[in-house]
């Protein structure tokens, strides 16, 4: 069973670098934390899949970081796919999904870790997870860094969660806004000034 840690207000008192103060509120995550939860996660996972090899299927783009970080944490045998997914929306809203990269292991009978990024109206799960069971993986197990549960639209839930989170524009650490600042290491929220001038400027 995974623990689910919740970040709370009293949490946020690392200061934002300068470099980025401008376009981030604040961090709502640091890196000590990040890599501190991922290790945790990989220590659940390990526990769980004792004796099995796994195959771990990302999402991209938004799970490089984590993905990277996570596998080097994972002392088991494991081979690594991965499934080109995105949701073009308004900018912070998921819209359509559209699957840019298939994956190319055969999963059936394996044991299937599918990673993502973060779990949010839980459209993007609901639609991949019947395209790997329709493959007869042995068993698939979801496992998100970010866990917006108040935004969810589809009945899906993660089997192993980093992190619960409230309902903030969040960035960094592989996830972005217009597909910048994916290299923050730490997870922040972007200033709202940020999306309202980007989606005002499409609107025009
Ligand atoms: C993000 C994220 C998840 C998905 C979650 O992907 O990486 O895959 O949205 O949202 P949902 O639960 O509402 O479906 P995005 O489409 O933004 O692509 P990216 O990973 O390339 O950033």
């Amino acid at each position: 069973m995974s623990v689910q840690v919740k970040i709370s207000k009293s949490k946020l008192s690392a200061p934002v670098p300068a470099r980025w103060r401008k376009e981030v509120e604040k961090i709502l995550i640091t890196d000590e934390q990040l890599a501190r939860r991922v290790k945790t996660l990989a220590r659940e996972i390990e526990r769980d899949f004792r004796g099995r090899e796994l195959v771990v299927i990302s999402l991209l783009n938004g799970t490089v970081l984590f993905l990277a970080d996570l596998i080097r944490c994972l002392d088991m045998p494991l081979r690594l796919d991965f499934i080109g997914v995105s949701s073009y929306g308004s900018g912070t809203e998921s819209g359509n999904l559209v699957f840019t990269k298939e994956l190319r292991l055969d999963v059936k009978g394996r044991d299937v870790l599918l990673v993502d990024d973060i779990l949010d109206t839980g459209k993007t799960l609901s639609k991949v997870l019947p395209k790997l069971k329709i493959l007869k993986p042995r068993r698939i197990k979801t496992c998100v860094l970010l866990d917006k549960p108040s935004r969810r639209v589809a009945k899906v839930r993660a089997d192993y969660v980093g992190f619960t989170i409230p309902d903030l524009f969040v960035i960094g650490y592989g996830l972005d806004f217009a597909e910048r600042y994916r290299n923050l290491p730490f997870v922040g929220v972007l200033h709202p000034h940020v999306y309202q001038e980007v989606l005002g400027r499409a609107k025009k």
